[in-house]
């Protein structure tokens, strides 16, 4: 949550900063802000705005000329309501120092307190005031040694970037838990939350570490240990991102591009893993974590929001092929209730950001109980990524949208692919049928196809209900995580009410809701649960409800029945829900859109949760 960014070089810092927070507003849209260096060094010419960058684009008339070093951010607020006043960057007391901050410092109440007894005076509610008068409080000419004694008051976490008055060519950064990344140009240096606000100039990045300090000049990069002043060495790493990936292409939302990318992105999750003779292959497993894998006795599975949803699919994947016991937890309830996790289990983390905070958590206890950790992560190079014992990328490429699609389509194919690894691996699956699913697997991006084909009629349907307030999905075994999914995709862009829920479970309690006024979305394909998904049906059409349903080319009970019918072609059953959430994301979609929100943006949410 928030996006930080930071320019040292010979081009103007103004356009380089605006461009970074362009490409990291998705991790926060409270407000905005920059602070460069004077040409003449002087002071800080500093603007911000409360509100979207758009508000702050809009008073970049007259930027001086010949600023070569400054920082910027783009705010998700914790402490301190969106205003001006609270928009990063923040200066010391002596307006010596400006910082830029994502995380939260703990403590900031009891450091307020004390610097005000000695008369500091603070204009935000902000803990990154705080910081930047506690750094500013410490700093005798050298930023590094500043940045060090002050972080050792603070408890909490944090990616803090800051410039000084008096070092003129340097930029300085420093991390503990929140993500920063260094770019590096020729004669130039930046660094961000995150690779997309890299892109657009560099494709050569270092990754910093927890308790790591740099210092940039325009041709120099120097990293330190935050406390004991260390030297480290940093390896530079190549992105195969490019620029083009996390632009909107012709498309009016970053979602609606997202969603039609999504037959792109099982090809490349899916069909470059499995080679001619049917083998699956993860470029990142060493040969020596087979044995390993062959032994475990538990599987763990941890995570957030839609990738939790990933991972409650996974369930019934794993369940199914790999025959051994697996709990799905979300991350928050993981991290905090002692689960009983050991050597010997597989902990799997899912995450598209790779930088969540409760799924980060997570994975640190996963290890420290001594469990074979596994993440499953989109974004190359984010610390769960770097952390975890092994690691497969969802290789969706970069997802702008808030509202996570195409990253879902990917955990799914990829979980699939890893449960038939493992199944194979632990001789739970017979080769005939392994032969049998891998065919039907590589069909996948050319169903998605099919799917997207009905994007018009979906929109016809979503034109006779977007003035809906509340929405029950229904869905049964690997559909009805597609029922919480499609429920949570409705709610976070339309902002109405909208449930997920077992269809077994609707006489316990949702029946309760049916009449001719409620839409139900049914996820009907063929299963080994078809039968009972159309006895509820029926019960819903008894009770006058309405019915969208999405079930499999063929399906006459369900054509007879649903008032709205959307088709997938026949798969498997483990593979529908990969195509079965295709119809409620754009469903939701076209909801959004009709009801005038901020599909890319919607209110309240940040794209990568970095605070608990
Ligand atoms: C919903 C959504 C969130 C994320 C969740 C986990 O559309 O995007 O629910 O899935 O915040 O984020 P990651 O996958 O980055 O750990």
């Amino acid at each position: 949550m928030c996006g930080i960014v930071g320019y040292v070089g010979e081009r103007e810092a103004v356009p380089v900063l605006i461009k970074g927070l362009e490409h990291l507003e998705y991790r926060g849209y409270d407000s905005a802000g920059i602070a460069c260096l004077s040409h003449d060094r002087s002071k800080f010419f500093m603007i911000k705005e409360k509100g979207k960058l758009a508000e702050l684009k809009a008073q970049l008339n007259g930027v001086p000329p010949q600023m070569r070093l400054g920082i910027g951010h783009t705010r998700w607020a914790t402490h301190g309501e969106p205003s001006k006043i609270n928009a990063h960057p923040h200066l010391g007391r002596d307006s010596r120092i400006a910082l830029v901050h994502n995380g939260i410092v703990e403590n900031y109440a009891e450091l307020k307190s004390e610097l005000e007894r000695k008369g500091h005076r603070f204009k935000s509610k902000t803990d990154t005031e705080v910081a930047a008068h506690l750094i500013e409080y410490y700093y005798r000419g050298d930023l590094c040694e500043a940045l060090r004694k002050a972080v050792r008051r603070m408890k909490g976490f944090f990616a803090f970037v800051a410039i000084s008055h008096d070092e003129p060519n340097r930029l300085f950064a420093c991390k503990r838990s929140n993500p920063l990344v260094i770019g590096v140009g020729h004669n130039e240096h930046f660094v961000a939350s995150d690779v997309s606000a890299l892109l657009p100039y560099t494709k050569r990045v270092i990754y910093l570490d927890d308790d790591e300090l740099v210092e940039l000049t325009p041709d120099s990069v120097r990293v330190t240990q935050l406390q004991k002043g260390t030297k480290i060495q940093k390896k530079v790493s190549e992105i195969n991102w490019n620029v083009e990936q996390a632009q909107k292409g012709g498309f009016p939302h970053f979602m609606l591009k997202e969603i039609y990318e999504q037959p792109r992105v099982l090809s490349e999750t899916i069909l470059e893993r499995i080679d001619d003779k049917g083998n699956i292959h993860f470029e990142l497993l060493p040969k020596s974590t087979v044995k390993k894998l062959q032994k475990i006795k538990k599987i763990h599975i941890v995570s957030c929001g839609t990738a939790y949803h990933a991972g409650l699919v996974a369930n019934y994947m794993m369940g199914k092929y790999v025959r051994l016991p697996i709990e799905a937890t979300v991350s928050s309830e993981f991290r905090y209730e002692d689960p009983i996790v050991g050597p010997g289990d597989l902990v799997v983390l899912i995450t598209q950001s790779g930088e969540t905070a409760d799924t980060l958590a997570a994975l640190r206890l996963a290890k420290e109980k001594k469990a074979l950790t596994l993440a499953i992560v989109n974004v190359v190079g984010s610390t769960i990524a770097r952390e975890a014992d092994l690691v497969i990328y969802t290789q969706a490429g970069p997802e702008i949208g808030v509202a996570s699609t195409k990253a879902y389509i990917a955990q799914l194919g990829t979980l699939a692919l890893f449960t038939f690894y493992l199944a194979r691996l632990r001789k739970t699956i017979a080769s005939q049928e392994y032969r049998e699913l891998i065919g039907e697997f590589r069909k996948l991006p050319k169903s998605a196809e099919q799917v997207l084909k009905q994007v018009d009629d979906i929109d016809r349907c979503a034109r006779k209900h977007f003035h809906r307030k509340n929405f029950l999905y229904l869905g049964r075994g690997y559909n009805y995580p597609t029922a919480l999914e499609g429920a949570l995709k409705l709610k976070e862009i339309s902002y109405a009410h909208a449930h997920g829920y077992a269809a077994g479970e609707m006489k316990h309690g949702p029946i309760a809701l049916i009449d001719e006024e409620q839409l139900v979305i049914c996820i009907a394909p063929q299963s080994k649960t078809y039968d009972k998904m159309i006895s509820n049906i029926e019960e819903i059409k008894a009770r006058n409800g309405l019915v969208m349903a999405i079930g499999t080319y063929g399906s006459k009970a369900l054509s007879k029945l649903a008032d709205y019918l959307f088709l997938i072609p026949n798969t498997p059953e483990i593979f529908s829900p990969i195509l079965s959430v295709i119809t409620l994301q754009v469903f939701a979609y076209k909801i959004a859109v009709l009801n005038h929100r901020d599909v890319d943006q919607p209110r309240n949410l940040a794209k990568s949760v970095t605070v608990e």
